[in-house]
This record gives C-alpha cells, sequence and structure tokens, in this order.
C-alpha cells in the first residue's frame, strides 16, 4: 500500500455513530447532484429520481450559508439553479428557504427547495441511499465547511445507510474533516491527472481520488490504482464510455444519467463485484490492526 494510504475500511470514528468501521462497498455508478439529469440538481426530488432509477448511492454538493446552514448547492451563486440571486455565502438560511430550486428545471418541479443537509439525509434514509458529499468552498474557507460537515454526518447518518464518502478539491477541508471526524472516508478531487500528485491524497488519508474522465488514460488510472486508491471519474454520460473507464479500473463513475450508465453494468461491463486491487483488501483486520 502506499505511504499514508488508507485501507478501504477506515478508523472508526471519534463520536456519534461509527462511520468508519464498515466497508464503504463503492457501487459502480453514482448519481451526480442527485440525478442532474433527470431532475434538478441537489434537489430532494433528484435524490428521489436516482433511487427510483436504481442508484444505489448519489454525489451531493454542500455549501455553507452565511450563518453557518450546510445546504445542497453546486455553484457558488443560487442564480443558475433557483429562481433568486446572490452568493450563497452571503445568503442566510431563511432567505434561501424562500426561493424555488425546481422551476429553472422543468415546471413539473417547481417549488422544490434548496435542502438542508438534515432534509436531504432524512431522504437518503427513506431511500436507502448511500452518499458522496462534496465539499464546495472558496480556497481559503475549507477549514469551516469542513469540520461542520464531518460533525453533522456524525450525528446524523443513518445507521442502516453505508458509510458516506467526504470529497472535496480543497485539501483544507478534507483536512478538517479528518480533524472532526477521522472515521469518516474522504476522497480527494482533482480536475486533471497529473501524474505525482497523489501525494496530497496521501498526506490527508485518503482512499480515493476523483477526477475529469476526459483527463484519464489506462495509464494513468493503472497508476493510481496501483497506489492504492478507488478512481471516481465524473461526469461521465455516456454508456460506451463508461464501459471502456471500467475496464481501465475505475471504481465508480459519476453521472448525470445514470440509469443509462446502470444498464451497462447490469450488462456485466462494471466493476461491481471485483475485488479491490492488491494490497487494498476490504477486510476488517485493516481497522484493527
Ligand atoms: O464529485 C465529482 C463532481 O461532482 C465534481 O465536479 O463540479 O460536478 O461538483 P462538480
Ligand atoms: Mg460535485
Amino acid at each position: 500500500m502506499a505511504t499514508g494510504a488508507v485501507p478501504l475500511i477506515a478508523a472508526p470514528g471519534v463520536g456519534g455513530v461509527d462511520l468508519g468501521a464498515v466497508d464503504l462497498g463503492l457501487p459502480s455508478v453514482i448519481g451526480h447532484r442527485g440525478a442532474a439529469g433527470l431532475a434538478p440538481e441537489n434537489t430532494l426530488a433528484a435524490l428521489r429520481k436516482a433511487h427510483a432509477v436504481g442508484c444505489r448511492w448519489v454525489e451531493i454538493d454542500l455549501r455553507l450559508t452565511a450563518d453557518g446552514a450546510l445546504v445542497l448547492l453546486h455553484d457558488e451563486r443560487i442564480d443558475r439553479t433557483t429562481n433568486g440571486r446572490g452568493r450563497v455565502a452571503r445568503l442566510p438560511w431563511a432567505a434561501l428557504q424562500r426561493y424555488d430550486a425546481g422551476g429553472w428545471f422543468d415546471p413539473a418541479f417547481a417549488g422544490e427547495p434548496v435542502p438542508s443537509l438534515a432534509e436531504a439525509i432524512a431522504v437518503l434514509g427513506e431511500c436507502g441511499l448511500g452518499a458522496n458529499v462534496e465539499l464546495k468552498c472558496a480556497r481559503d474557507r475549507g477549514r469551516a465547511i469542513g469540520g461542520r460537515a464531518a460533525a453533522e454526518l456524525t450525528r446524523l447518518w443513518p445507521p442502516q445507510l453505508p458509510a458516506p464518502l467526504l470529497s472535496s478539491f480543497v485539501p483544507d477541508a478534507l483536512d478538517a474533516a479528518r480533524a472532526a471526524a477521522p472515521g469518516i472516508a474522504r476522497a480527494l478531487l482533482l480536475g486533471r491527472a497529473t501524474p505525482g500528485r497523489w501525494g496530497c491524497a496521501a498526506d490527508l488519508g485518503c482512499i480515493a481520488i476523483g477526477l475529469d474522465h476526459r483527463s484519464l488514460r489506462r495509464s494513468v488510472v493503472a497508476e493510481i490504482r496501483e497506489a492504492g486508491y478507488c478512481v471516481l471519474a465524473y461526469t461521465v454520460n455516456d454508456a460506451a464510455r463508461a464501459r471502456e473507464l471500467f475496464d481501465w479500473g475505475v471504481t465508480s463513475v459519476f453521472s448525470d444519467v445514470p440509469h443509462l450508465i446502470i444498464g451497462t453494468v447490469a450488462a456485466g461491463d462494471g466493476p461491481d463485484g471485483v475485488a479491490p486491487p492488491a494490497g487494498r483488501a476490504a477486510s476488517r483486520q485493516d481497522i484493527v490492526s
């Protein structure tokens, strides 16, 4: 195993639910922003849609409001995905609750609210969905969201669900999450697959690296898997491309149209059921030795 890399089963948490004591069991296909091609991204409707089309896991984007609430929003501003305007970091939770996060996508979704993390977790629990929770923030604001998200996941995560995976492009967010709840597994997001950048993931004790699928090559995937990490590829909306990525050893793809890719996996082309690479065996021994 690469120096600093942690096993698939992370160490136990510091309090609340023991989030890291079970195998994450990452699926081949993760619904991106819920299922962003089928319902308004990062809404409760999108989580339910992902479940309805067969997802076992979803990815959601998390941001901090002006008053410290954790909400599901991708962009720095609310303009694209709601009928409001402004920066999330400058709006209080009460103001955000007044906006419609569904009508822009389709009138059938008008009235969908911007969900809080707590509301999203409740729906994940109802549906039995696992989640990759991505922490979004300015480069110099990572510590606040990392600590708060880790604490809230520890407090609220339903014990019947697979343990969550926290991810971010911002190393400080992952570092703060580790400080607050070391048992929650982490993934480092990198825009492009630049060889030699995996060291940061090791420093942060990550189990996975997330990359733009357009920058992936077979050799890069092999290098990252050899280093001991799961490879997560975003955003893959084409079944043929998903098959190629799985063939290269990619662990999971994020998809806006997960139903199209799940069909591919069901046909036997996905990595579900394939053992982790050498040195990454997901045995409970990993957390007790
Ligand atoms: O976590 C994978 C992917 O969601 C990262 O990119 O911009 O869609 O959040 P983005
Ligand atoms: Mg994301």
